[in-house]
């Protein structure tokens, strides 16, 4: 959702805001602002559109000062405008405040504050309450004004706000949505996110919820919601700054698909020792407590939901054992069955998706075994779990998830056969066959990465279409899910997924000449099946675009394009074939002109409900 940064210190703090902002633009990105403490007062400056239009409006001010904040925007409570835009002030403009999260009891508190105490508002945001709150609070003590404030809010909030009177200070808040402090010399930062401050930091603290921080240039002081402060480990980043840049590739999302390779081998060596046996670092399950689970739950959104569909199919298969996937907003909100003997899976590329949180915690409360599969290192996902399986994709930035799913994936077999090893239930030869084949999905996937150019002429072929049906069967049903969301997300195509042999119980009706429809067949097991589903599409007019393992020829007779896969181990080919699908998406999109690292109306990380 939207990116908050915020510096203190002794270089000039809006040209380290605005560089943090633009890191961070994938978050959400309708709108900018900032807010700086200069001699003169509290300068303010917000624009609807790209950080670019706020850069454009303050070209050519002298906008200095040693303490701002700022603000990339994803709407939530009124339209993206100037007047929407964060920073927001209170009444006496003397406090600013940038907001990432949704304040749920925003309407009783405008009235409130309107009724009580006259406040006028200028936006329709639940923000703006949140700086009137603190400016109504204010009376010469600004962090108590501060915590007065967050004791009346409801909901989800990561707070950055500033004080004319105090330009040495400057507080943040952290409830169910993500804040760090990072820890530089003679100066200090919050963000939201990493990214936006590597560039200067590798010391971080990862603020926990409930808590409130104030920073001087030279102090950081951690404080519960008792306002009693707490020690914090200090948390280094490892992973390098370069990785969250482009590196030659005209979009995030292409780069981080060239990446899956380096991925994969990266979440599949780092679990396993000389003999082939998985080790699973972090994950403290005993043979025991394994044995003792009768179901397991997987929950996710998104593409990570389509990671869980696959995951089910891999995790029964190979711990035999029966496994349910939810999307976390109907999990939560549907009494679950779920006990102590349940094992509660949450994939999560950010760790910070509010409803993949909301459900883990409604599991945890049913006393389930939470592990999460989570690519964030030290996201809440991840610290609110039992156990942390991470993905080491390295930072995702294009908002069009493709290395976080495949590293996932990769997850979902690596638990599959650690619990069914440690049950006894897998044998030994499957066991080798399944690690084997898993250790030549990077190459074959470098192999599908040589035929972009194809893929790419195939996407001038079809990319005016209206409409892209894909269809599969089996785990083939949900890579067509995945391939379906990823070519809506950024090229705007209305695109439908369904299961192949679903097709003619009703949206076999919305076939006609021309539609395209992409067909799944990469199982050996199931492409008789499949030839007979895109036979049946064709003779309704429909255009055929056919994916398929090298050997299975026979595709040709009924497609009129086909891109060909490696051969290998039916069972893990969604491995594989995704790969293609978001090439092709990539393309389409490219050839439409759309925004791809930033589709509109999506961000990157949805901390929202
Ligand atoms: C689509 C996409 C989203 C996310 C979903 C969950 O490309 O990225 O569907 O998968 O919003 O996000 P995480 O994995 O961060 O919980």
């Amino acid at each position: 959702m939207c990116g908050i940064v915020g510096y203190i210190g002794d270089e000039n703090a809006s040209d380290i805001v605005i560089d943090g902002l633009k890191r961070l633009e994938y978050r959400g990105y309708d709108s900018a602002g900032i807010a700086l403490c200069t001699k003169d007062g509290m300068m303010v400056r917000k624009k609807k559109g790209r950080i670019k239009n706020l850069e454009d409006m303050i070209a050519g001010e002298n906008l200095y000062g040693h303490l701002a904040i700022g603000h990339t925007r994803w709407a939530t409570h009124g339209a993206p405008s100037d007047a929407n835009a964060h920073p927001h002030c209170d009444r006496s403009g003397k406090i600013a405040v940038v907001h990432n999260g949704i304040v749920e009891n925003f309407m009783q508190l405008k009235e409130w504050l309107i009724s009580e105490h006259g406040v006028e508002f200028h936006s329709e945001t639940d923000t703006e309450v949140i700086a009137q709150l603190i400016g109504i609070f204010y009376h010469g003590d600004f962090e108590d004004a501060v915590f007065q404030a967050v004791e009346k809010m409801q909901g989800a909030y990561g707070l950055g706000v500033i004080c004319a009177d105090e330009p040495g200070k400057l507080i943040a808040v952290r409830k169910d949505s993500p804040l760090i402090v990072g820890l530089g010399e003679g100066c200090n930062f919050i963000a939201s996110d990493i990214p936006a401050i590597l560039k200067h930091v590798r010391k971080i603290y990862l603020i926990e919820n409930n808590e409130t921080v104030v920073l001087t240039a030279s102090s950081v002081k951690i404080y519960n919601a008792e306002r009693r402060e707490v020690h914090r480990e200090v948390f280094n980043v490892t992973w390098d700054a370069d990785a969250a840049e482009k590196e030659g590739y005209d979009h995030f999302m292409l780069k981080e698909i060239h990446e899956q390779p380096k991925g994969i081998r990266n979440t599949i060596t780092r679990r396993m020792d000389e003999e082939g046996n998985i080790v699973l670092d972090g994950i403290r399950m005993t043979k025991e407590e394994i044995e003792n689970f009768n179901k397991v739950y997987i929950v996710a959104c998104g593409t990570a939901y389509h990671a869980g569909l696959i995951g089910k199919t891999v995790i029964e298969k190979l711990a035999g054992i029966s496994v349910e996937v939810d999307v976390a907003s109907e999990f939560r909100y549907r009494d679950p069955f779920v006990d102590e003997n349940t094992l509660f899976i949450a994939i999560s590329q950010s760790g910070e998706t509010l409803d993949t949180l909301a459900a883990l915690r409604e599991a945890k409360r049913k006393g389930a075994r939470i592990l999460s599969v989570v690519n964030v290192v030290g996201s809440s996902v991840a610290r609110e779990s039992d156990d942390v399986f991470y993905t080491w994709a390295g930072p995702e930035i294009a908002v069009a998830s493709t290395k976080a799913y495949t590293t996932q994936l990769v997850c979902m077999y690596l638990i599959g056969l650690y619990m069914g090893r440690a049950k006894g239930s897998l044998e030994d030869s499957v066991y080798r066959t399944y690690i084997e084949e898993l250790l030549t999905v990077p190459e074959k996937i470098e192999e599908v990465l040589k035929q972009e150019r194809q893929i790419a002429d195939l996407a001038k072929k079809y990319y005016k279409r209206d409409n892209i049906f894909f269809i599969g069967r089996g785990m083939d049903a949900a890579v067509s899910y995945e391939g379906s969301l990823k070519l809506k997300e950024i090229s705007y195509i209305n695109s439908f997924a369904i299961a192949a042999g679903e097709l003619k119980h009703g949206t076999i009706a919305l076939i006609e000449d021309g539609t395209l429809v992409v067909s799944i067949a990469a199982q050996d097991r199931l492409f008789e099946k499949m030839l007979s589903n895109i036979q049946e599409v064709k003779a309704r007019g429909a255009d055929i675009l056919a994916l398929a393992k090298e050997s299975n020829t026979a595709v040709e007779r009924q497609a009129d394009d086909v891109i060909y896969i490696p051969e290998c181990m039916d069972e893990i080919t969604p491995l594989i074939s995704i790969v293609p699908l978001q090439i092709l998406a990539y393309y389409i999109a490219k050839q439409r002109g759309c925004d791809i690292d930033k589709p509109k109306n999506l961000a990157k990380s949805v901390t929202v409900e």
